[in-house]
């Protein structure tokens, strides 16, 4: 799979089971889905910044959009961090977890809305298909790493959110 294709998979699929958490009315159960969801947003940023943002940096340096990426990024993650951490610091299922989860979320959209927006059609017009056939082939492959490590509960849930889409 393309690179870019399946960060915007992955970007899709995080908005849609957000928004099933924070539409739940089931306390427990929404508290397993973000806890099922939280590794999946570490190994996202961590596949970009690994993957994409830092050998663009290396590539094209600092002073251009594409190099400057990277420590953008790094900001991005270090605001969803914090912003995770109120989400654990609240009771699940009460109105302040559900409004940190919210932020959280918005936080996330503005990510989505800034890289799709601005830099991944840049990637994808200065990276050819080759290279992004297989940086996607090797970042598919951590993601099924992954997702082999989880409880079968999840992977059993993961499976579940596939065959929906
Ligand atoms: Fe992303």
């Amino acid at each position: 799979m393309n690179a870019m294709a399946l960060l915007r998979t992955m970007h899709s699929e995080t908005k849609f089971r957000l928004k099933g958490i924070l539409g739940s009315d089931q306390p427990a159960e929404a508290q397993q889905a973000w806890q099922a969801l939280r590794p999946l947003l570490e190994l996202h940023e961590k596949l970009e910044d690994e993957y994409v943002y830092t050998a663009l940096a290396e590539e094209f340096g600092a002073g251009s959009p594409l190099g400057d990426w990277a420590q953008r990024h790094d900001g991005d993650v270090a605001i969803v961090a914090q912003l995770i951490a109120e989400v654990d610091a609240a009771q699940p299922g009460t109105p302040e977890w559900r409004m940190a989860l919210g932020r959280v979320a918005d936080a996330l959209t503005r990510h989505v809305t800034d890289e799709e927006g601005q830099i991944f059609g840049r990637i994808e017009q200065t990276w050819d298909a080759a290279r992004l056939e297989s940086i996607g082939a090797e970042m598919q492959q951590v993601v099924e790493g992954a997702a082999a490590k989880q409880p079968v509960s999840r992977r059993a849930h993961a499976a579940s959110a596939r065959r929906r889409r």
